[in-house]
This record gives C-alpha cells, structure tokens and sequence, in this order.
C-alpha cells in the first residue's frame, strides 16, 4: 500500500491521522539524536491533575470549522507585497556573504566546512521568487531597521539555527559582543551591536508554552497549552522584535494539559489517556503564544515548520547525501510537513485578524527548506567522519542547517518583510 493514499481518501479518518505517527516515530528515533537534552534540576515532584480527555475535547477539535489541514493556507499576499514562496533555487556564482571561518558563532554541528564536508555546490544556490524579486542581504538595512532595538529568537535548536545565520550575516558590517549567557549549551544568549545600539537574543524553548521537558524518570514531555513559557515571556517587557521557531520538539512523546486538564497524549505508551497526535496542540501552542503577544507592541515573526530528509536510517550513509536541490517540481509540502505550516499559517492569520496594528508575519520557508536536501550537516555534524576510512554506519543530521547554507535565505526574506513593514 502506498504511503499517500489514506491520506487523499479518508481526509477526516483516524487512520489518516494516526498513520502519519507511526511514520514519524522513525524520523523520531533520528530526531532524539540530534537535539540536546534539558537538565533535570526543574522537574516538579509529579503532576496529578487528570481528568477524562472528554471533558475538554472541544477544545481540539472545533467542530463548526472545516479542517485547515485539507486546504493549504493561503496568506493575503496583496498587501504583503511578494508571493516569495512560488519560486525556485536558482545556480547563482555569488555565494554566501560570509563564510565559516570569518564567523565566531556558528555551532560545531552545523558548521559543515570546518568539519571537512568536501562538496560546495550547496553555498551557491539562490532562492529566486518567480514573480518579484528579492534583495541581497544587507546587513547595514538590518541593523538600520532595528536600530535601538532588541531583536528576541525563541524556540528550538533551528531558531537557533536562523538566529546564528543572522549573526554572521550582520558580523559581516558590525561586531556581535556576548553580554549575557546562560544555562547549558548556552541555551539563552545575548549579544549587542554597539554600531547600531542593537541586542539580538535566543531564548530556549521549544515548545513557546510552559512545558516540562522528557527526564530519565518521565520518559513524555508535558505541556500545559494554555500557559506561555515564562523563560521568555518574563522579558517580554524589552523585547521589540521575536522570531519564533519551533516544531520537532512536538513528536516527542508527551502528555497534553489544558486549564490543568489532561486533554490527551502523544505516544503515550501504557497511559490511559486519548492519543491526539500533535498537530491541533502544535496550533494550540501558537494560539496561546499569539494571544500573549497581540497586545505587546512586539513586532513578530512566526518561522515556519522546516521539513528534515532522512532517507533510510538515519545513520546510513545515505541518508541525506544529496549535493543538489530539488527541481522546481520535484517535491511536494506533504504529510507531516504539510499539516504542521498549516497549523501556523492559520494561527498566523487568525491572530491578524483579530488585531490590525500586531506587525505579525509568517516566515513560510517550509517550501523552499522542502526543496535543499543538501543543505544539511549530514554526516558533518562531527568533524571529519571519514578520516579513517568509510564506516558501514554513520549518525546523519538531516534536520538542521550548514552555516554558511540555505537557512541564510530565511534572514534574507525575513529583511524583507521588516523592510515592508517599514515602507
Ligand atoms: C573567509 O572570510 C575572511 C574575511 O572575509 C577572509 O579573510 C578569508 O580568506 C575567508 N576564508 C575562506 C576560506 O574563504
Ligand atoms: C541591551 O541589553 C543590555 C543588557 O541587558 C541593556 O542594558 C540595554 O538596554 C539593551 N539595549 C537595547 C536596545 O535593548
Ligand atoms: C481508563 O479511563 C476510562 C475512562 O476514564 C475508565 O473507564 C477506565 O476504567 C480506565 N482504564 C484503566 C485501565 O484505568
Ligand atoms: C485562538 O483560537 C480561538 C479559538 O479558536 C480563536 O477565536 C482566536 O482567534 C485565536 N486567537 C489567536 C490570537 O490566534
């Protein structure tokens, strides 16, 4: 049976809704590899409230409004100017603006060159809108429109990911100073632009609500959708400008509270709880963070769901081994991919209705991310990984991003979208 056909037929089915996870329970295996674990020292002795997911199960799945998941959202694009999403990657001589020995702040991981990765091809590619143009970067307009400003990142290790891609974008015109680290892998960062008096930070959490991360004795996340994370949220009075980015965080097995009512879980092995999946708690989570955010005079950018590409195992040699983009029409925003953009796409666009003057714009890159299965480490996420010869077996990440690589177009597009709100 093919993998796609309960998804065309059976568009409301449980089966189309459970199918997917089991899917994505491989990509997990390979996900849990990639990403950093919490620390263990916040854990709240237990949890106790639990009820029957019934009596919030309203709050899931709304039942007067169709489901987002079988149109794709379409933003306004008349008054956004450029329909960037519709276009392709473009061989371009240029290059990067920077590369990854001038830049400080690239994390090991990603910084693909330094680590021996042998092939370039994938630095010169150019994301080409097939009806507008998009401009270069510049640094100097960047730092010019947050000027005097604080610019915050928050979620998970790809906001880090796009918040180090801006950092030596811009270090390319002014210097980035630490001022502020804190927590293990320096998980909450701040650096100042004297040039420009601007502050540019990562705040982590991977969720954007309040949530417990998964512990040796808890093996499930637990998120409490109605609350925001106050690791951020507690600053929000010195934030001018957030980028949020988040979403492979909510594969992890988890437990899902509401009001402190459990409504439900995610692979929640041997619990008595209503498997939900995660896509209507991945919009919720973006409903109570926009909420939050609505009255703040905070001008935000919502960083859309950047698909991986595992093929195979994810520590086979081939697992994204790719060195050129897809074509135009090569690939598709499909299944998982697909579900979770759409998820924000609405958040993004209910949260803009509902106030005209909330400078809100979805980043919605999960088409051109889609589109660069040779944009990742790959097998270079350690350094020099065939020094000794080729092993049968290799850890691959395939979700994040090469520094200088693909997420630098993010950073390019987002400069865009700052610079309309300024016209
Ligand atoms: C990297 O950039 C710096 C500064 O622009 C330059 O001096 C250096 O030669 C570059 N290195 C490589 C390997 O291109
Ligand atoms: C940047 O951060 C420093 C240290 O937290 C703070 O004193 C300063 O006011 C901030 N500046 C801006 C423009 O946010
Ligand atoms: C699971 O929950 C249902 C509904 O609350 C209850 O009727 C049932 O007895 C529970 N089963 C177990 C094994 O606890
Ligand atoms: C949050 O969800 C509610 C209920 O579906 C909706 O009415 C509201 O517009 C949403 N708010 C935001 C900010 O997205």
């Amino acid at each position: 049976m093919g993998i796609q056909s309960p998804f065309k037929d059976h568009p409301h089915s449980l089966r189309r809704k459970l199918l997917p996870y089991a899917l994505y329970a491989l990509l997990l295996i390979a996900i849990v590899h990639l990403y950093f674990f919490p620390s263990l020292t916040s854990l709240p002795s237990s949890t106790t409230t639990t009820t029957t997911p019934a009596a919030v199960d309203h709050l899931l799945t709304p039942k007067s409004t169709p489901s987002p998941s079988t149109v794709f959202v379409e933003e306004e694009r008349k008054t956004n100017g450029c329909d960037y999403t519709d276009g392709k990657w473009v061989y371009d001589q240029i290059g990067p603006l920077y590369n990854s020995t001038a830049c400080g702040t690239i994390k090991d991981g990603q910084n693909c060159a330094s680590h021996g990765r042998p092939d370039m091809d994938y630095l010169y590619w150019r994301w080409k809108p097939n009806k507008c143009h998009l401009p270069r970067f510049d640094p100097n307009t960047f730092l010019q429109l947050i000027r005097d400003k604080h610019l915050a990142f928050v979620g998970d290790s790809i906001a880090r990911n796009q918040l180090e891609s801006l950092l030596c974008l811009l270090a390319t015109a002014s210097t980035p100073n630490l001022i502020f680290t804190s927590g293990e892998d320096n998980k909450f960062r701040k650096w100042h632009f004297a040039s420009h008096n601007v502050n540019v930070s990562v705040y982590w959490s991977p969720f954007l609500v309040k949530g417990i991360e998964k512990s040796e004795e808890t093996p499930y996340n637990r998120l409490y959708l109605d609350s925001v994370n106050d690791v951020w949220a507690k600053d929000l009075g010195e934030i001018d400008m957030m980028v949020l980015s988040i979403g492979h965080w909510y594969l992890h097995p988890a437990v899902f509270y509401y009001n402190d009512l459990v409504l439900g879980c995610h692979f929640c092995d041997g619990k008595n709880f209503t498997e939900v999946g995660f896509y209507d708690v991945f919009g919720k989570a973006f409903n109570t963070t926009l909420k939050a955010l609505i009255d703040r005079r905070i001008d935000v950018i919502v960083t859309t769901f950047s698909p991986a590409h595992f093929e195979g195992d994810w520590d086979s040699l081939e697992a994204c081994s790719k060195t050129k983009p897809f074509e135009e029409n090569e690939r598709k925003l499909e299944g998982m991919d697909y579900e979770m953009r759409n998820q924000e796409m609405e958040q993004v666009m209910a949260a803009k209705k509902n106030a005209k003057d909330f400078r809100l714009e979805a980043l919605d890159v999960s088409r051109l991310a889609l589109m660069r299965p040779d944009g990742h480490p790959g097998p270079y996420m350690y350094p020099f990984p065939f020094a000794n010869g080729i092993p049968e077996r290799v850890p691959n990440d395939c979700v994040h991003w090469c520094l200088p690589g693909p997420i630098d177009t993010w950073n390019e597009i987002m400069l865009d979208i700052m610079t309309r709100w300024n016209l």
